[in-house]
Protein backbone atom coordinates (compact mmCIF):
# COMPACT_ATOMS: atom_id res chain seq x y z
CA UNK A 1 0.00 0.00 0.00
CA UNK A 2 2.94 2.46 1.23
CA UNK A 3 4.40 3.02 -2.18
CA UNK A 4 1.23 3.03 -4.83
CA UNK A 5 1.07 6.31 -6.19
CA UNK A 6 -1.29 9.01 -6.02
CA UNK A 7 -2.62 9.15 -10.21
CA UNK A 8 -3.83 12.27 -11.34
CA UNK A 9 -6.37 12.91 -14.76
CA UNK A 10 -6.89 15.70 -16.58
CA UNK A 11 -7.66 15.81 -20.76
CA UNK A 12 -4.12 17.34 -21.19
CA UNK A 13 -1.84 19.82 -18.94
CA UNK A 14 -4.69 21.52 -16.82
CA UNK A 15 -4.71 18.87 -14.34
CA UNK A 16 -0.46 19.93 -13.44
CA UNK A 17 -2.21 22.84 -11.31
CA UNK A 18 -3.46 20.80 -9.29
CA UNK A 19 -0.47 18.16 -9.39
CA UNK A 20 1.55 20.89 -7.81
CA UNK A 21 -0.48 21.69 -4.90
CA UNK A 22 -1.12 17.68 -4.29
CA UNK A 23 3.10 17.78 -4.36
CA UNK A 24 3.13 20.45 -1.69
CA UNK A 25 1.32 18.43 0.46
CA UNK A 26 2.08 14.85 -0.23
CA UNK A 27 5.79 15.25 -0.46
CA UNK A 28 6.56 11.69 0.26
CA UNK A 29 4.21 10.14 -2.16
CA UNK A 30 5.03 9.27 -5.99
CA UNK A 31 2.94 10.16 -8.73
CA UNK A 32 1.51 9.36 -12.02
CA UNK A 33 0.12 12.38 -13.97
CA UNK A 34 -2.22 11.28 -16.86
CA UNK A 35 -3.46 13.30 -19.65
CA UNK A 36 -5.87 11.91 -22.21
CA UNK A 37 -4.55 14.03 -24.66
CA UNK A 38 -6.46 11.49 -27.40
CA UNK A 39 -9.43 12.80 -26.57
CA UNK A 40 -8.73 16.77 -25.46
CA UNK A 41 -10.62 19.09 -25.69
CA UNK A 42 -13.17 16.87 -23.36
CA UNK A 43 -15.46 20.54 -23.59
CA UNK A 44 -17.04 19.60 -26.70
CA UNK A 45 -17.76 15.86 -26.60
CA UNK A 46 -21.19 14.21 -26.09
CA UNK A 47 -21.63 13.30 -22.29
CA UNK A 48 -22.20 9.48 -22.50
CA UNK A 49 -19.58 8.74 -25.27
CA UNK A 50 -17.21 11.06 -22.50
CA UNK A 51 -18.31 9.13 -19.55
CA UNK A 52 -17.64 5.67 -21.68
CA UNK A 53 -14.37 6.95 -22.73
CA UNK A 54 -12.95 7.78 -19.26
CA UNK A 55 -14.40 4.76 -17.60
CA UNK A 56 -13.08 2.87 -19.89
CA UNK A 57 -9.93 4.63 -19.97
CA UNK A 58 -9.38 3.75 -15.97
CA UNK A 59 -10.09 0.13 -16.27
CA UNK A 60 -6.31 0.08 -18.14
CA UNK A 61 -4.90 3.04 -15.63
CA UNK A 62 -6.13 1.09 -12.68
CA UNK A 63 -4.75 -1.98 -13.73
CA UNK A 64 -1.42 -0.64 -14.71
CA UNK A 65 -0.94 1.32 -11.95
CA UNK A 66 -2.77 0.38 -9.00
CA UNK A 67 -2.98 3.54 -7.15
CA UNK A 68 -3.44 4.45 -3.66
CA UNK A 69 -6.15 7.29 -5.28
CA UNK A 70 -7.01 8.42 -8.09
CA UNK A 71 -7.70 12.69 -8.64
CA UNK A 72 -9.52 13.45 -11.45
CA UNK A 73 -8.23 17.01 -12.14
CA UNK A 74 -10.51 18.20 -14.64
CA UNK A 75 -14.31 20.12 -14.42
CA UNK A 76 -15.36 18.66 -17.70
CA UNK A 77 -14.46 15.13 -16.89
CA UNK A 78 -15.60 14.23 -12.81
CA UNK A 79 -18.99 16.50 -13.73
CA UNK A 80 -19.71 13.93 -16.22
CA UNK A 81 -18.34 10.48 -15.23
CA UNK A 82 -17.56 10.91 -11.18
CA UNK A 83 -20.86 8.80 -10.54
CA UNK A 84 -19.91 6.52 -12.85
CA UNK A 85 -16.80 5.96 -12.07
CA UNK A 86 -17.27 5.05 -8.53
CA UNK A 87 -19.67 2.78 -9.32
CA UNK A 88 -17.14 0.98 -11.95
CA UNK A 89 -14.60 0.46 -9.46
CA UNK A 90 -16.04 0.53 -5.82
CA UNK A 91 -12.97 -0.02 -4.58
CA UNK A 92 -10.59 2.92 -5.67
CA UNK A 93 -11.21 6.52 -3.85
CA UNK A 94 -11.87 9.28 -6.65
CA UNK A 95 -10.96 12.64 -5.48
CA UNK A 96 -13.10 14.69 -8.04
CA UNK A 97 -12.68 18.33 -9.29
CA UNK A 98 -16.19 20.21 -9.50
CA UNK A 99 -16.70 24.21 -10.29
CA UNK A 100 -16.15 26.19 -6.68
CA UNK A 101 -19.48 27.41 -6.96
CA UNK A 102 -20.00 27.01 -3.00
CA UNK A 103 -17.35 28.98 -2.03
CA UNK A 104 -17.57 31.61 -4.91
CA UNK A 105 -21.18 32.01 -3.13
CA UNK A 106 -20.11 32.48 0.30
CA UNK A 107 -17.36 34.75 -0.39
CA UNK A 108 -19.10 37.53 -2.70
CA UNK A 109 -19.72 40.47 -1.43
CA UNK A 110 -21.58 41.76 -4.66
CA UNK A 111 -23.82 38.50 -5.21
CA UNK A 112 -22.76 38.22 -8.42
CA UNK A 113 -20.58 35.61 -9.50
CA UNK A 114 -19.39 34.60 -12.42
CA UNK A 115 -18.36 30.87 -13.31
CA UNK A 116 -15.69 30.62 -16.35
CA UNK A 117 -15.68 26.67 -17.63
CA UNK A 118 -15.49 24.48 -21.02
CA UNK A 119 -18.89 24.44 -22.78
CA UNK A 120 -19.09 20.99 -21.20
CA UNK A 121 -18.98 22.11 -18.17
CA UNK A 122 -21.47 24.80 -17.98
CA UNK A 123 -24.42 22.30 -19.91
CA UNK A 124 -23.68 19.81 -17.27
CA UNK A 125 -26.29 19.27 -14.74
CA UNK A 126 -24.08 18.69 -12.06
CA UNK A 127 -23.67 22.71 -12.13
CA UNK A 128 -26.64 23.58 -12.02
CA UNK A 129 -27.70 21.13 -9.03
CA UNK A 130 -24.49 23.05 -7.47
CA UNK A 131 -26.13 26.43 -8.32
CA UNK A 132 -29.65 25.80 -6.69
CA UNK A 133 -27.98 23.74 -4.00
CA UNK A 134 -25.58 26.93 -2.81
CA UNK A 135 -25.75 30.05 -4.49
CA UNK A 136 -29.45 30.42 -5.18
CA UNK A 137 -29.19 33.88 -3.19
CA UNK A 138 -26.59 35.02 -6.04
CA UNK A 139 -26.45 35.74 -9.58
CA UNK A 140 -24.74 32.86 -11.44
CA UNK A 141 -23.60 33.92 -14.95
CA UNK A 142 -22.15 30.48 -16.45
CA UNK A 143 -19.48 30.81 -19.38
CA UNK A 144 -18.55 28.08 -21.35
CA UNK A 145 -15.73 29.05 -23.35
CA UNK A 146 -15.11 27.13 -26.58
CA UNK A 147 -11.10 28.16 -26.86
CA UNK A 148 -10.04 28.64 -23.63
CA UNK A 149 -8.60 25.41 -22.42
CA UNK A 150 -6.55 25.22 -25.89
CA UNK A 151 -5.14 28.84 -25.36
CA UNK A 152 -3.89 27.87 -21.90
CA UNK A 153 -2.15 24.66 -23.75
CA UNK A 154 -0.36 26.77 -26.01
CA UNK A 155 0.25 29.13 -23.36
CA UNK A 156 2.00 27.42 -20.86
CA UNK A 157 4.01 26.02 -24.06
CA UNK A 158 5.37 29.15 -24.38
CA UNK A 159 3.42 29.51 -27.88
CA UNK A 160 1.98 33.42 -28.65
CA UNK A 161 -1.15 33.66 -27.61
CA UNK A 162 -3.38 37.29 -28.43
CA UNK A 163 -4.60 39.29 -25.72
CA UNK A 164 -7.47 40.00 -27.66
CA UNK A 165 -8.46 36.55 -28.39
CA UNK A 166 -8.05 35.67 -24.50
CA UNK A 167 -10.07 39.29 -23.71
CA UNK A 168 -12.88 38.16 -25.64
CA UNK A 169 -13.51 34.79 -24.21
CA UNK A 170 -13.47 36.40 -20.26
CA UNK A 171 -14.97 39.51 -21.06
CA UNK A 172 -18.89 37.56 -20.49
CA UNK A 173 -17.68 36.85 -17.14
CA UNK A 174 -17.95 40.45 -16.51
CA UNK A 175 -21.55 41.78 -15.52
CA UNK A 176 -22.80 44.85 -14.04
CA UNK A 177 -26.41 45.37 -13.66
CA UNK A 178 -28.04 47.55 -10.60
CA UNK A 179 -25.04 49.02 -9.73
CA UNK A 180 -23.75 45.77 -8.92
CA UNK A 181 -20.73 44.13 -10.37
CA UNK A 182 -19.16 40.88 -10.46
CA UNK A 183 -16.72 40.19 -7.83
CA UNK A 184 -15.46 36.57 -7.99
CA UNK A 185 -14.72 34.20 -11.72
CA UNK A 186 -14.57 30.46 -10.41
CA UNK A 187 -12.11 29.37 -12.62
CA UNK A 188 -13.84 25.88 -12.89
CA UNK A 189 -11.60 24.28 -15.79
CA UNK A 190 -8.05 23.37 -14.34
CA UNK A 191 -6.56 24.39 -17.71
CA UNK A 192 -7.50 28.21 -16.54
CA UNK A 193 -5.05 29.11 -13.83
CA UNK A 194 -1.95 28.43 -15.78
CA UNK A 195 -3.50 32.22 -17.11
CA UNK A 196 -4.56 33.69 -14.12
CA UNK A 197 -1.94 36.43 -14.46
CA UNK A 198 -2.68 37.21 -18.44
CA UNK A 199 -6.91 37.61 -17.36
CA UNK A 200 -6.22 39.34 -14.30
CA UNK A 201 -4.18 42.35 -16.22
CA UNK A 202 -6.87 42.29 -19.12
CA UNK A 203 -9.84 42.19 -16.92
CA UNK A 204 -11.93 45.01 -17.12
CA UNK A 205 -12.32 45.61 -13.00
CA UNK A 206 -10.32 43.57 -10.39
CA UNK A 207 -12.14 40.18 -9.27
CA UNK A 208 -11.52 37.55 -7.38
CA UNK A 209 -10.19 34.92 -9.19
CA UNK A 210 -11.08 31.26 -7.24
CA UNK A 211 -9.26 28.51 -8.04
CA UNK A 212 -9.83 24.87 -6.37
CA UNK A 213 -6.35 23.33 -6.85
CA UNK A 214 -5.43 23.70 -3.02
CA UNK A 215 -8.74 22.49 -1.92
CA UNK A 216 -8.50 19.38 -4.11
CA UNK A 217 -4.89 18.92 -2.83
CA UNK A 218 -6.19 19.03 1.05
CA UNK A 219 -9.26 16.58 0.44
CA UNK A 220 -6.61 14.31 -1.29
CA UNK A 221 -4.48 14.70 1.67
CA UNK A 222 -7.19 13.95 3.55
CA UNK A 223 -7.97 10.48 2.66
CA UNK A 224 -4.51 9.13 2.21
CA UNK A 225 -2.52 8.17 5.43
CA UNK A 226 0.22 10.22 6.22
CA UNK A 227 3.75 8.41 6.07
CA UNK A 228 6.30 10.30 8.30
CA UNK A 229 8.94 9.01 6.18
CA UNK A 230 11.45 10.70 3.86
CA UNK A 231 10.75 12.84 0.79
CA UNK A 232 9.93 10.43 -2.33
CA UNK A 233 12.28 11.53 -5.23
CA UNK A 234 10.34 13.18 -7.92
CA UNK A 235 12.54 11.36 -10.49
CA UNK A 236 10.21 8.39 -10.42
CA UNK A 237 7.13 10.59 -11.09
CA UNK A 238 5.63 10.14 -14.47
CA UNK A 239 3.55 11.94 -17.25
CA UNK A 240 1.74 9.26 -19.30
CA UNK A 241 -0.20 10.96 -23.05
CA UNK A 242 -2.94 8.65 -24.45
CA UNK A 243 -1.82 10.15 -27.30
CA UNK A 244 1.47 8.38 -27.75
CA UNK A 245 4.67 9.98 -27.15
CA UNK A 246 3.74 14.51 -26.91
CA UNK A 247 6.03 16.81 -28.76
CA UNK A 248 9.07 18.23 -27.80
CA UNK A 249 7.47 21.39 -25.97
CA UNK A 250 5.33 19.19 -23.89
CA UNK A 251 8.12 16.85 -22.77
CA UNK A 252 9.71 20.47 -21.74
CA UNK A 253 6.93 20.74 -19.89
CA UNK A 254 6.68 17.71 -17.94
CA UNK A 255 10.09 17.62 -17.16
CA UNK A 256 10.33 21.09 -15.93
CA UNK A 257 7.11 20.00 -13.21
CA UNK A 258 9.82 17.14 -12.51
CA UNK A 259 7.68 14.53 -14.89
CA UNK A 260 9.20 11.86 -16.48
CA UNK A 261 7.41 11.12 -19.82
CA UNK A 262 6.62 7.19 -19.86
N1 LIG B 1 -9.06 20.77 -17.78
C1 LIG B 1 -10.40 20.46 -18.10
C2 LIG B 1 -11.38 20.94 -17.03
O1 LIG B 1 -11.03 21.15 -15.89
C3 LIG B 1 -10.96 20.73 -19.47
C4 LIG B 1 -10.17 21.02 -20.69
C5 LIG B 1 -10.78 20.39 -21.95
O2 LIG B 1 -11.63 21.02 -22.60
O3 LIG B 1 -10.42 19.26 -22.23
O4 LIG B 1 -12.55 21.06 -17.28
Amino acid sequence: MDDQPVLVFDSGIGGLTVLREARVLMPERRFVYVADDAGFPYGGWAEDALRDRIVDLFDGLLRDHDPALCIVACNTAFTVAGAALRAAYPGMTFVGTVPAIKPAAERTRSGRVSVLATPGTVRRDYTRDLIQSYASQCHVTLVGSPRLARMAEAYVRGLPVSDEAVAAEIGPCFVEEDGARTDIVVLACTHYPFMANVFRRLAPWPVDWLDPAEAIARRARSLLPRRADALHPEEDDLALFTGGRPDFATRRLMNSFGLKVG
